[in-house]
C-alpha cells in the first residue's frame, strides 16, 4: 500500500478521480483554503483533512503533516511549493496543470488558450520544482479548442482528460519510488 497526500483547494474533481483509482491509499488531504468543494469530497471519502492557509512557517507545518507519505499530488493548489517541503519530497511531488506545458503556465490556463486563439490545448502532469509549472513532464493529453468554446466548456473538456491521466501518472511514479 502506498501513502498518498493530495493538496488543493478547488472543486476536488481530481481528488475524486484519484480516490476512485487508489482508494484508501489516499490518506491525507491538505487544503490551502478552508471553504472548498474538495473539503466535502474528502469528508465523504473519509480522508483526513488538514487546513494550512499561510503564515511564516507554512511549509514546515505542511511538511510536519507528511510523515510517512510516499507521494504528494497537487490538484488546484494555489501556492508555489517552497523549502523545506520541496527538498524533503524532491521527485515525489506531482501537479496537474490544465494546458500543454510549457504553454500557458500560471492561472486559468484555459482562458489563456482561448485568448491566444489556440487550436488545441490539454493538460499536463509534471513533477514540481521551484518554478511556476516548470518541472519535468510525466504525462500529457491533448484536447481540441472548438469554435464557440467558452472558458467553462474548454475547462470541462480538459478536466475529462485530467481525470484520465492523473491516476496513470501517479501509478507510473509510484512504481519508481
Ligand atoms: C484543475 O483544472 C487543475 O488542472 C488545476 O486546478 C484545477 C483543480 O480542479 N491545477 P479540481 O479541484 O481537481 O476539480
Amino acid at each position: 500500500m502506498a501513502r498518498i497526500a493530495v493538496m488543493g483547494s478547488g472543486a476536488g474533481t481530481n481528488l475524486e478521480a484519484l480516490y476512485e483509482e487508489f482508494g484508501e491509499e489516499i490518506v491525507l488531504v491538505v487544503l490551502d483554503q478552508a471553504e472548498a468543494g474538495i473539503l466535502k469530497k474528502a469528508e465523504r471519502f473519509g480522508i483526513k483533512v488538514v487546513v494550512e492557509e499561510g503564515g511564516e512557517d507554512l511549509w514546515e507545518r505542511i511538511l510536519g503533516h507528511l510523515d510517512g507519505i510516499d507521494l504528494v499530488c497537487l490538484a488546484g493548489f494555489m501556492k508555489l511549493v517552497k523549502e523545506p517541503l520541496l527538498g524533503a519530497f524532491e521527485g515525489r511531488i506531482l501537479n496537474i496543470h490544465p494546458s500543454l506545458l510549457p504553454k500557458y503556465p500560471g492561472k486559468e490556463a484555459w482562458v489563456q488558450a482561448i485568448e491566444d486563439g489556440a487550436e488545441e490545448s490539454g493538460c499536463t502532469v509534471h513533477f514540481v520544482d521551484a518554478g511556476m509549472d516548470t518541472g519535468e513532464v510525466v504525462l500529457q493529453a491533448r484536447v481540441p479548442v472548438l469554435a464557440g468554446d467558452t472558458p467553462e466548456t474548454l475547462h470541462a473538456r480538459i478536466q475529462v482528460e485530467e481525470h484520465r491521466i492523473y491516476p496513470l501518472a501517479v501509478r507510473r511514479c509510484l512504481s519508481r519510488i
